[in-house]
């Protein structure tokens, strides 16, 4: 008997016979069905909402905390990434401190971060939807995070909205990245990356690599945001030590 075999939206259809029968992977499961070839269409058009609503599921609702340390470059070429990066993001909100702005216009001699199209909110904003876990942001980015808001954040610190969002991050024993800029580390510092990683946050210094052997100051940075998108569970093309094509 002739089997033949299709791909549709990455799943695979066998025909045999008047019977069409089809497997979908979800979540770490296989569903299997069979149809007939008249309800072909219907059932390519359920599995068709079915790929929509899991790629939906999928995507990520983030916070992009900004402050005063130096390094608003990052800041920057990681909100440049995200919108590059759309497909996989339901939301991206954006929260800067006064210094951040001061710093950002200082290094980088420009008012950029105003001309992105995500959700800004004020520093003292505490109606931002991020300020509870009810709002179900599943990953905080702080970038460059300043040693301030790092003491801020390991000692439950919420007199702001980026330390408020952070404590609500790790209660909710979701994903708070802090790219943390100083050098060198007092051991206050320390302790309070040491404190922060025990609750669950990823401490993801601003340490630059140059085995790719990046060629402008752009490029430099881009290794830490890369793994920043990494640690954030984004899917990216990037430089990956000893791959073909990277
Ligand atoms: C140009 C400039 C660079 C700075 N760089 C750093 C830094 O790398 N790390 C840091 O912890 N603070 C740095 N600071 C100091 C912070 O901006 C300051 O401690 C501020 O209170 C942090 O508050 P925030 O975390 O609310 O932004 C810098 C300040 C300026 C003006």
């Amino acid at each position: 008997m002739q089997v033949e075999r299709k791909k549709e939206c990455s799943n695979f259809l066998y025909v045999k016979k008047e019977y069409y029968i089809w497997a979908y992977p979800l979540g770490g499961m296989f569903f299997i069905g069979r149809c007939r070839a008249e309800n072909l269409f219907s059932a390519l058009f359920c599995i068709y909402r079915l790929c929509i609503f899991t790629k939906s599921m999928k995507k990520k609702k983030i916070i992009v905390a900004v402050t005063g340390a130096s390094g608003s470059i990052y800041a920057k070429l990681l909100l440049d990434n995200l919108q590059k990066l759309a497909d996989q993001v339901e939301k991206v909100g954006v929260v800067m401190s006064d210094n951040a702005k001061e710093v950002w216009r200082f290094e980088l001699e420009n008012t950029d971060y105003e001309q992105y199209s995500f959700d800004f909110y004020q520093k003292m904003d505490f109606n931002a939807p991020f300020a509870s876990g009810s709002a179900k942001f599943d990953t905080m980015i702080i970038i460059p995070c300043s040693m301030g808001t790092l003491g801020r954040i390991a000692h439950g610190i919420s007199n702001d909205l980026i330390s408020r969002a952070a404590d609500v991050i790790l209660k909710e024993r979701r994903k708070l990245i802090a790219v943390v800029r100083d050098t060198p580390f007092s051991l206050i510092h320390i302790n309070n990356m040491k404190t922060v990683t025990e609750a669950g946050g990823i401490i993801c210094p601003a340490n630059p690599s140059f085995y790719s052997i990046p060629k402008s100051i752009e490029e430099v940075a881009q290794t830490v945001v890369s793994r920043v998108i990494d640690l954030a569970g984004l899917e990216q093309d990037s430089y990956r030590w000893n791959e073909e094509n990277s």
